[in-house]
């Protein structure tokens, strides 16, 4: 089997080094990958907002799969444009990735199917959006309603602030491009966790869950990033709580998007805050998780590409899926300065002597190859990920393995997994 991957970053590292394991893969290619991806994948180069230079590479290539990592070319339309072209995919619809494309379109299918989530009004003007927010009490949660990055949600603590950061939203200053619609919301309390899924349309098979650490300061402090780091155990989440999750929030979504002609077919991440009042949805995305993937994906003892594939047939319900005990974590190194600006193009030592260390893998989100070296080329440069037996273990061979590596304004947190340590 030869398995197209698009994308470009730890994510995308992992999903290829996760299907290489499979007897029946013979090639992985990576559009566009990255430097330290070679190593797994071939990679070719492509604009990931080009949806005719997509569906060229894919005609090019004739993969048996593609897998489609980021939210961009979903939201492009891509799986819709590689079925059209006889490809198999793994990814959902256009019109099923809007769970994660409209915040709105969301929000309005939570209330529609009955499934927990923050109250909240979608508004179409900065007018409906003053009258709206009399009913809510701050801090108050406004939303992009489109995709930002992770940038599109500011929490506010009285209702003038929020009523002028909506206002950049609608009018493009906070974002760069003006938004139709804001998402108001009430302010959850609680332990976030990311529940990922696969679907088939029909039936969900839960991964093994996560915690991520978006803040870029130790102690869950300072500016969001994409996520400095993320750990999955067995125990985040009692087996009764997951059987919940699934029956009150994941099965319905899955069920509520068929019923309503849009089968999401792919893996559907559920942001969920545990409240005192339960679990509430906080948001959902269409694609795999980033870092998530990397710790959940190091779990997976039984084939990744089978379950995919799976998907594709709507065989779920016949397929299960094997996870190591114990725990994983990934912890990311990041170029100084991000989530701001920062410098890239410095070269990074120790990642051989890291890869020895037994249990970890080193996944690269942001590098390019410079000949026969590994340059730094984004703000969220590799995921030191480890398995072990518990989560203490995992996330000492992490920081082991980190001791090992180097580059010019190295970052990243020493506090992954604080929250369950502390329990
Ligand atoms: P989202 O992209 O909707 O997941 O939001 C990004 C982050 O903002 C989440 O991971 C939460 O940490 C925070 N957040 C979003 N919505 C809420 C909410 N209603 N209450 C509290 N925090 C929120
Ligand atoms: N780690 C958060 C995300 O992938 O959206």
């Amino acid at each position: 089997m030869k398995v197209l991957i698009f994308g470009s970053g730890g994510r995308e590292h992992a999903l290829a080094w996760s299907v290489k394991r499979s007897d029946r893969v013979t090639e992985v290619v990576c559009a566009p990958g990255n430097g330290g991806m070679a190593a797994v994948a071939r990679c070719v180069p492509v604009d990931l907002k080009d949806l005719d230079e997509m569906v060229r590479i894919a005609l090019a290539e004739q993969p048996s799969l593609t897998i489609v990592g980021p939210e961009l070319p979903l939201s492009l339309g891509l799986v819709d444009a590689l079925q059209q072209e006889g490809l198999r995919v793994f990814g959902p619809s256009r019109a099923a990735a809007m769970l994660e494309t409209s915040k709105g379109f969301a929000k309005r299918f939570l209330q529609r199917h009955n499934i927990p989530t923050a109250k909240y009004a979608v508004c179409d003007s900065p007018a409906e959006l003053e009258k709206a927010i009399e009913k809510f009490h701050p801090p108050i949660v406004v939303k992009a309603d489109g995709l930002a990055a992770g940038k599109g949600v500011i929490i506010c603590d009285s209702r003038r602030i929020a009523v002028e950061a909506a206002g950049g939203l609608f009018s493009g200053k906070l974002l760069g491009a003006a938004e139709q619609q804001v998402v108001i919301e009430e302010f959850l309390e609680g332990d976030e966790i990311s529940f990922l899924c696969l679907s088939d349309g029909t039936h969900v098979a839960p991964l093994a869950p996560a915690q991520d650490h978006k803040r870029i300061g130790e102690g869950d402090t300072g500016p969001n990033t994409g996520g400095m780091g993320v750990y999955s155990t067995d125990t985040l989440l009692e087996p009764a709580m997951t059987e919940w999750i699934l029956r009150h929030i994941a099965e319905p979504t899955i069920q509520g998007m068929a019923y309503e002609g849009n089968s999401f077919v792919g893996v559907l991440y559920i942001g969920l805050m545990m409240t005192a009042r339960g679990p509430q949805v906080l948001e959902f995305n269409a694609r795999f998780g980033d870092p998530e993937t990397q710790a959940i994906l190091m779990r997976l003892e039984s084939p990744l590409v089978d379950a995919l594939e799976a998907c594709i047939d709507g065989r779920l319900a016949e397929t299960s899926l094997q996870w190591a005990p114990g725990a994983s974590a990934c912890v990311v190194a990041s170029s100084s300065g991000y989530p701001g600006s920062y410098k890239a193009g410095f070269p990074i030592s120790g990642l051989d002597s890291a890869a020895r260390v037994p249990g970890v893998q080193v996944f690269h989100s942001g590098s390019a190859a410079q000949g026969d070296r590994i340059v730094t080329a984004a703000g969220r440069v590799l995921g030191v990920t480890a398995v072990a037996e518990s989560l203490e273990e995992a996330l000492a061979r992490a920081y082991q393995a980190l001791d090992e590596i180097q580059f010019e304004g190295m970052y990243y947190r020493r506090d992954i997994g604080h929250r369950a340590l502390k329990k």
